[in-house]
């Protein structure tokens, strides 16, 4: 049995809040962080933003790396997973002919950012298939190494995958990349604080994660770390006094927009509210406090008991994964997706993702601290309710009356 820690979190009581997944939920400890930092900020805002801001932004960056297990100086921070795709997207310089590999679990705007950036330098982007249910990691890498051709130049990948909630071998990927010649970009979106990611030992090209996924730090904190040899290539979203210091030598913006290669590139990209990354010290404070490591395996069990229960009602489970993670597929029967959403939401109060890949529903559970048995017996009894004898209610089945 685990103990319900939903009291330190904001989410309204009057739900069962099942996807932490999409947007992460923040405990109250680290907004008041965030608030008393967006104070001090409005007390003076040139002292802070132009005098003291890059201090700040080292100091937290130091408290990310020791959490991620990344050197800080290969870290940079940046508003969320999306521009860091984007930002390795730009900074590995397609050319024409040029090939990136990806998967078909991706999360859909990380492969059109990339489909994107082919299309303008005359490449391609291409999804490898790696089936669904997993069949696990050797499977994976054959599949992904029988895919590279000669014009192959990118390997991407999710750390963990978003439709599926697969934790793919991105160490072992990276090692193939590498050994290929290729760059390795690894989206860890969900990864920090749901897995216990090692970048180093990962040693992407580029990897980029979100901290107000699991982290439960605020909206708009994410980190991109870049391989120390790559950090000159990194292309700017946004070339401003970074680059101008970088290229006239100029001491004038040092405090704010950085002395190292990559912080030039990604520190100062305009104004910008700094606070969500100065909160994520007190986001690493709050789990640490509440013991989520400890706690996280408990979560992955409360995962993976939900999904054997609902088997028991609705039918075959997916096959064992080979690792337990908090957050889990549910293999649903054949239903209309948004009908089956609006229908737990309406009708019972459950915030849950429904998934469709490879034609098939799901649903993908998120467990955090603040969820126990009773959330994960609410959604079972309200799948008992849509799905009576293991066969979906008129309103949700897809098929008109
Ligand atoms: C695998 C993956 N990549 C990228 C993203 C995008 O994250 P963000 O919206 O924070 O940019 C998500 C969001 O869920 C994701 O699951």
């Amino acid at each position: 049995v685990t103990a319900r820690t939903r009291e330190p979190f904001l989410l309204d009581p009057g739900i069962v809040f099942l996807n932490h997944g999409s947007f992460g939920a923040r405990p109250r400890v680290v907004l008041e962080a965030q608030e008393k930092l967006r104070r001090e900020l409005e007390a003076n805002p040139v002292e802070f933003l132009a005098r003291r801001s890059g201090a700040l932004l080292d100091g937290a960056l130091s408290r990310l790396g020791a959490f991620l297990r990344s050197d800080p100086e290969d870290l940079a921070f940046i508003t969320n997973a999306s521009a860091g795709v984007a930002i390795a997207a730009a900074s590995v310089r397609l050319g024409r002919g040029d090939e990136v590999l990806g998967t078909d679990h991706e999360y859909g705007a990380a492969e059109r950012t990339w489909r994107q950036a082919a299309a303008h330098s005359g490449a391609s982007y291409r999804a490898v298939q790696i089936p669904f249910p997993w069949r696990g990691k050797a499977d994976f890498l054959s599949r992904m190494e029988d895919a590279i051709t000669k014009d192959t130049r990118v390997l991407f990948a999710s750390h963990v995958t978003s439709p599926t909630a697969i934790r793919f071998p991105v160490e072992e990927l990276v090692a193939l990349a590498r050994s290929r010649g290729l760059v390795s970009v690894i989206d860890g979106a969900h990864a920090p604080a749901l897995v216990d990611a090692d970048l180093s030992s990962i040693g992407a090209d580029y990897y980029m994660g979100n901290c107000h996924k699991w982290m439960c730090a605020p909206p708009g904190a994410a980190f991109i770390r870049v391989d120390r040899g790559r950090h000159a290539e990194v292309e700017p979203p946004i070339a401003g006094w970074g680059m101008l210091a970088e290229e006239s030598g100029s001491r004038d913006h040092d405090s704010y927009a950085g002395t190292t290669p990559l912080q030039r590139r990604l520190r100062w990209l305009g104004t910008r509210d700094p606070t969500p990354w100065l909160a994520v010290p007190a986001a690493i404070d709050f789990l640490e406090g509440a013991d989520w490591a400890g706690a996280r395996p408990q979560r992955a069990a409360l995962a993976r008991s939900t999904v054997e229960k609902a088997a028991a009602l609705l039918g075959p489970a997916l096959p064992d994964l080979g690792f337990d993670l908090p957050m889990r597929t549910l293999s649903l029967p054949e239903c209309d997706p948004i009908a089956l959403k609006e229908l737990l939401f309406g009708r019972f109060g459950i915030e849950v993702p429904v998934i469709v890949f490879g034609g098939r529903q799901y649903l993908r559970l998120s467990f955090h601290l603040y969820n126990d048995e009773s959330d994960a017996s609410a959604l079972l009894e309200a799948l008992g309710e849509c799905f009576p004898g293991g066969r979906p209610l008129p309103d949700i089945s897809g098929e008109r009356p």
